[in-house]
């Protein structure tokens, strides 16, 4: 079943020069299609809006402050299965559980400069594309 799912680079993956690598990664997935792209500074009432579930945990100032501290990729992938394949592409979100040969796995140094993120759900990729691309919704 083809899908779409919003993934972001992270300031670190930026700062760090891993946007080609991590694209690439994504593209040499058969059958999958970056749909849209864009590098941009992420402003407050976005971020309140993408991370409107995490409010109220521990994790959720710290998150938003490391989001906002410089650049990211935005990009919409489709494909067949592309939600749970980009996660899995990705790891888990603590890289020091996250298995070599996924991007956090080889890439990632603490849990909240973990290079990605991608949508979790279906509900969830239709809700964040409309935020980052919203002419594409
Ligand atoms: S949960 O409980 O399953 O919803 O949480 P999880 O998916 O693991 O994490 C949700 C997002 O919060 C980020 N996160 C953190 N950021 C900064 N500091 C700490 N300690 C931290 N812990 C989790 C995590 O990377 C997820 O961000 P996204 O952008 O969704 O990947």
């Amino acid at each position: 079943m083809s899908q779409r799912t919003l993934v972001l680079l992270k300031p670190d993956a930026v700062r760090r020069g891993l946007i080609g690598e991590i694209v690439g990664r994504i593209e040499r997935k058969a059958n999958w299609t970056i749909s849209a792209l864009e590098l941009r500074t992420l402003d407050r009432a976005t971020l309140e809006q993408h991370y409107a579930e995490h409010v109220g945990r521990e994790f959720y100032e710290p998150l938003m402050g490391f989001m906002a501290s410089g650049p990211v990729v935005a990009l919409v992938v489709e494909g067949e299965r592309v939600i749970e394949g980009v996660r899995a592409l990705a790891g888990p979100t603590d890289p020091i559980a996250a298995a070599p040969g996924s991007i956090r796995g080889d890439f990632g140094t603490i849990t909240r400069e973990n290079l990605i993120h991608a949508s979790d759900s279906e509900e969830s990729a239709q809700r964040e594309i409309k935020i980052f691309f919203p002419g594409l919704a």
